[in-house]
């Protein structure tokens, strides 16, 4: 298993990739949905990273050069307000094709993907998890993530 940081040569997989994760994130039940345009977004937020890595990354996981797991991890397009917790990213999101789950490749992109921000001067991480999606609360409990503000929406 290769993993490395994508470059230009390599966001044509992010995409796919990607697009895997939206839909079947979406059918889990994520608000996200799996549209061109968001998918295009996503993206954009790649290419920032591979443009300036000192913001953050795509790691990109290959199986004789077959992609197989994805993670983009790096900062906000937006304003950063100041914050207790410090230089903060986001997670935007870890994805592992099914057949390559059980086999310990997110908790791999992610020690990589922890190193990768320490190293460009982050100190915190923060993502969302959809409840009830098992695999994801069991992957990010077993790295020590803690539970922070909950999410509500009202539906007016
Ligand atoms: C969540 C996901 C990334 C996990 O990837 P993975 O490579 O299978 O996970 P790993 O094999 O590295 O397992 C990491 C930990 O998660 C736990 N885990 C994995 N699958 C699990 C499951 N089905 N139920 C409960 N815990 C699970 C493992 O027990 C492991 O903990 P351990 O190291 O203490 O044993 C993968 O299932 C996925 O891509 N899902 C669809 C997209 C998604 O939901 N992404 C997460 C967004 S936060």
């Amino acid at each position: 298993m290769k993993l490395s940081v994508a470059g230009w040569d390599d966001l044509r997989k992010f995409e796919m990739l990607w697009e895997e994760y939206l839909e079947e994130n979406h059918k889990a039940g994520d608000i996200m949905l799996p549209t061109k345009a968001n998918l295009k977004s996503f993206r954009q937020i790649a290419s920032a990273y591979v443009e300036s890595p000192e913001l953050g990354f795509v790691l990109l996981a290959e199986e004789k050069k077959i992609p197989v797991g994805v993670l983009m991890w790096g900062a906000l397009p937006s304003l950063g307000f100041e914050t207790t917790l410090g230089k903060t990213a986001n997670g935007w999101g870890t994805y592992v094709r099914p057949e390559w789950r059980g086999k310990g490749l997110s908790s791999e992109l992610r020690e990589q993907a922890r190193v990768l921000l320490k190293a460009i001067g982050i100190n915190t991480l923060m993502g969302s998890v959809l409840p009830g999606n098992l695999p994801a609360e069991g992957s990010v409990d077993s790295l020590g993530f803690e539970r922070g503000a909950q999410v509500v929406i009202w539906r007016l």
